[in-house]
């Protein structure tokens, strides 16, 4: 039994063996669906359900807290990870009625078939009363769906905050332990999932602290008995700071564009400047999208490709777009045989990159001394820049 309170339990599922969620996202570490159950005086609340896949661990561990009934199913966020059980947890649980917002409400019947009588809708700031403890239900949007809220229960000052804080973590440890793995795997979860929303993030951590919180229970990874640890840790990677980094993701062909890096790289490195390179078409994406949380400098190397670039640095650019990091310089270095458009459809692929583009260097062929010299004069430039942000002392 797993147990965050008096009659407050962890009832999920721990998936060591996940190893690739939405089909996109690398899991190096497995994860956990967490669901939470909350027994008051006079009724019993399930806090989410589990992916469906885990459906029978959570209705075991419910009959294994001596849960003998369900009156609410707060469902904080209608992906299926979490909410995906609820069908057959409404089978079991005939009466239990499904506490949401209304938005949350509209994607469960669309996503799930649930029926409308089922549900109960809450208001932001809206309680509700199991007896000697209290659910109070927080409006969270954008993290990372536009439906996302959270639950914090005043009288045992816990913050139930669904994706908000989460880490993709398989571990037995019910709290946190070792905070450097779950940093870890908390930063990686950030990058991935939570990363284009960081204004959003913004809000909603100025609001949850006018709660008086003093633990967070996430619905991915270990429990946060030092809220501070994980606040903290968003608040740096959501701010508008960068770090005196370079990420370098490229791919090569037949060994012109490795060359190109490999030089730059170097210079980089001569500048004092902290260089973490990928290699694309076999890069762990939830590396590189870490390494875009603080890097000042995006760089994209790439042979040319029936005239455009190699499909794996499409993809890499792709991402970049969609994850949105807070770099403030990106550039594009690489070979080409005869013509091309790479730099253009690179760039091209990153509208909503807010950075300066840097002049790229491209070499026709086997890089030669010129272009050697050119990659030394960009990594000059991206010094100058970093030391005109202040990055650099
Ligand atoms: Fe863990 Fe957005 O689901």
């Amino acid at each position: 039994m797993r147990r965050l309170k008096p009659d407050i339990y962890a009832i999920g599922a721990i998936d060591w063996d996940a190893r690739l969620f939405d089909r996109l996202i690398p899991l190096p570490d497995g994860t956990s669906y967490n669901s939470y159950l909350v027994r008051g005086s006079e009724k019993t609340a399930l806090l989410d359900t589990v992916d469906p896949t885990k459906t029978d661990d959570l209705l075991s561990n419910i009959v294994g807290v001596g849960a003998d009934k369900i009156d609410y199913i707060v469902a904080h966020h209608a992906e299926q990870d979490h909410s995906g059980s609820l069908p057959e947890v409404l089978l079991i649980y005939p009466d239990a009625k499904v506490v949401t917002n209304p938005k949350c409400k509209q994607m469960l019947i669309d996503l799930l078939g649930i029926e409308d009588g089922k549900f109960i809708t809450v208001e932001d700031g809206q309680e509700l009363s199991l007896g000697e403890k209290t659910l109070r239900f927080v409006y969270t949007p954008w993290v990372h769906w536009p439906e996302t809220m959270s639950t914090y229960v005043p009288e045992e000052n816990i913050l139930f905050s669904c994706d908000f804080f989460g880490a993709h973590l398989a571990t037995s440890s019910l709290f946190v332990d070792d905070e450097a793995a779950v940093y870890e795997s908390a930063k990686r979860y950030y990058a991935e999932i939570m990363m284009p929303f960081r204004k959003q993030i913004n809000s909603n951590i100025a609001k949850l602290e006018k709660l008086d919180i003093r633990m967070i229970a996430p619905s991915h990874g270990p429990v946060y008995k030092q809220p501070e640890f994980i606040v903290d840790a968003y608040k740096d990677w959501i701010s508008d700071t960068v770090k005196n980094e370079v990420v370098v993701g490229y791919v090569s062909m037949h060994g012109s564009t490795a060359k190109m890096v490999s030089h730059f790289v170097e210079a980089l490195i001569e500048r004092g400047i902290t260089v973490t390179q990928f290699e694309l078409a076999t890069v762990d994406t939830g590396k590189l999208a870490m390494a875009l949380v603080d890097a000042a400098t995006i760089i994209l190397g790439s042979p040319t490709v029936l005239i455009g670039p190699h499909p794996s640095a499409a993809y890499a650019a792709f991402l970049t777009n969609a994850l949105r990091p807070k770099a403030k310089f990106a550039s594009v270095i690489g070979s080409y045989g005869w013509a091309g458009k790479t730099v253009e459809q690179l760039t091209g692929l990153m509208p909503n990159l807010k950075a300066e583009f840097l002049k790229p260097v491209l070499a026709k062929g086997e890089p030669k001394e010129a272009d050697f010299l050119a990659l030394e004069r960009l990594a000059d430039e991206i010094l100058a820049k970093h030391k005109g942000s202040g990055l650099v002392n």
